[in-house]
């Protein structure tokens, strides 16, 4: 890693605020820098696709552009979208641009239906994504030196190795916990004393109700930043989370289709959205509907192009994740990203009505006397679309107040959300707890 990283003293909390000159110099950019270096890159990237990649090739060709037409960033629009279909017809390698002697490493995410998504590195992608993570964990306050305990999973899934080759790179002692065996965690945290911890915000709350099993105050554990990813969470949960284990909590971004962690980080001193590092990913928003990009600022789904990949460069991939672009602050060259609430594919439609599981997050998380821990059922009555939130209440909750708990999320997702849904406040310890990423929401609609 740079040695600018190693510059900036450690602090209680492990983010002080680097100045400019802590950073590399990648990130030192100015904006008619970035852009610069970013049409470069894009022309490459269209020019690698079109020559390496029939898919590629046969889309640009029936859409009638040309890697020669992209002349400015804005030209970009006229080329064809990527979807996952794209991945899953071209399975496992049709997309790869490279030999696959150049090809070092393949991961791939399993999906709900069908085959995998495959995607695959060569050498210098595996040091580009190093990198990009490296970065993040610095804009979350890891430093070198540092010990971080990797708790996504390690295998095809990108979260564990993705997230262990930056902490190298950055110079931090890696612990590759990998997800599962809780109990195990809780006491390497606690022998080892990390000051970093990486892992999906759903097991990092199963990692907390074990610290409490065992009879320990997570307050007191040694760390100081969580990087939480992988899945929606809101600030509900950051708070929930900062304040039960006295740490920062930043959220990573990142898809396997893109490189995986590592697209966009929230830098710890400003906690203010994800900056995306676009010297290697260049992001748009469109309006899913029509197509079209939007301007910055307003929400649509995110679309994403990589500038630098060269096993498999992905070309405008239509993410299905919901944000919105904003100006860069902590890493003025870098537009930021707002936290993704959902995906287009976790999108309810209940009776007409749109509604995200992180709307219900946020509501029980502000409700007394619940734990943290909450599923979505839906099932059919008299053939219509019916919703239960399921609530565990906390272990010494009285009878009263499970009621008044379950009076409060009704009237706050009829007010809030303008529909009326069923409450089923449970016991503590009886919703299955996650180890990695968390299935929300329990469809029996097709049952019932
Ligand atoms: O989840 C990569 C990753 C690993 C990111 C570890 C962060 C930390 P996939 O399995 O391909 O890759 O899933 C990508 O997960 O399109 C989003 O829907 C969701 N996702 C990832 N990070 C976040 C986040 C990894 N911070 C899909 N907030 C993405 C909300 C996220 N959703």
């Amino acid at each position: 890693m740079t040695t600018a990283h190693s510059k900036v003293p450690n602090t209680r909390r492990v983010g002080a605020a680097p100045t400019i000159d802590d950073l590399s110099p990648d990130e030192r950019l100015s904006t008619d820098e970035l852009r610069a270096r970013q049409l470069k890159h894009l022309q490459w990237t269209l020019q690698h696709a079109y020559t390496n990649v029939p898919r590629y090739r046969r889309k640009f060709d029936q859409a009638g552009v040309h890697p020669d037409d992209c002349r400015d960033l804005s030209d970009l629009a006229k080329f064809p979208f990527t979807t996952k279909q794209d991945l899953r017809e071209n399975y496992p390698f049709g997309m790869f641009a490279v030999p696959p002697q150049q090809v070092r490493r393949i991961h791939a995410s399993s999906g709900t239906t069908g085959k995998p998504t495959v995607v695959g590195y060569t050498e210098q992608d595996i040091d580009t994504w190093a990198t990009v993570v490296a970065r993040s964990i610095f804009a979350a306050g890891g430093r070198p030196g540092h010990k971080l305990h990797n708790a996504y999973g390690y295998g095809l899934f990108t979260g564990g190795l993705g997230a262990h080759y930056g902490a190298e790179k950055l110079g931090c002692t890696v612990i590759p916990a990998s997800g599962g065996m809780t109990a195990r965690q809780v006491q390497i945290i606690t022998d080892f004393r990390p000051e970093i911890i990486m892992v999906t915000p759903s097991y990092m709350l199963t990692l907390l109700d074990e610290f409490e099993r065992q009879s320990l105050d997570p307050r007191r554990s040694s760390l100081k930043t969580g990087i939480f990813g992988a899945e929606p969470w809101t600030e509900q949960m950051r708070r929930e989370i900062e304040e039960r284990l006295d740490l920062d909590a930043v959220d990573i971004y990142g898809l396997s289709e893109v490189i995986g962690p590592g697209v966009a980080q929230e830098c710890v001193e400003t906690k203010d959205g994800l900056h995306i590092w676009e010297d290697h990913f260049y992001p748009e928003v469109i309006d899913p509907v029509h197509e079209q990009v939007v301007p910055d600022g307003e929400t649509g789904e995110l679309v994403f192009t990589s500038l630098t990949k060269q096993a498999m460069p992905i070309i405008r991939y239509r993410t299905r994740d919901l944000t919105a672009l904003r100006p860069g602050t902590a890493r003025p060259a870098f537009r930021r990203m707002e936290k993704v609430t959902g995906r287009s594919d976790d999108l309810i439609i209940l009776r007409g009505v749109n509604v995200f599981p992180t709307q219900i997050e946020e509501i029980v998380l502000d409700v007394e006397g619940l734990a943290p821990h909450f599923r979505i059922e839906l099932t059919k009555r008299d053939r219509m679309d019916h919703m239960t939130v399921l609530a565990e209440c906390l272990a010494d909750a009285t009878p009263t107040q499970r009621h008044a708990a379950a009076l409060e999320i009704m009237t706050r997702v009829k007010e809030g959300i303008g529909v009326s849904v069923g409450v089923e406040i449970v016991a503590p310890e009886s919703l299955e707890r996650s180890v990695g990423k968390l299935r929300r929401v329990i469809d029996r609609r097709q049952g019932s």
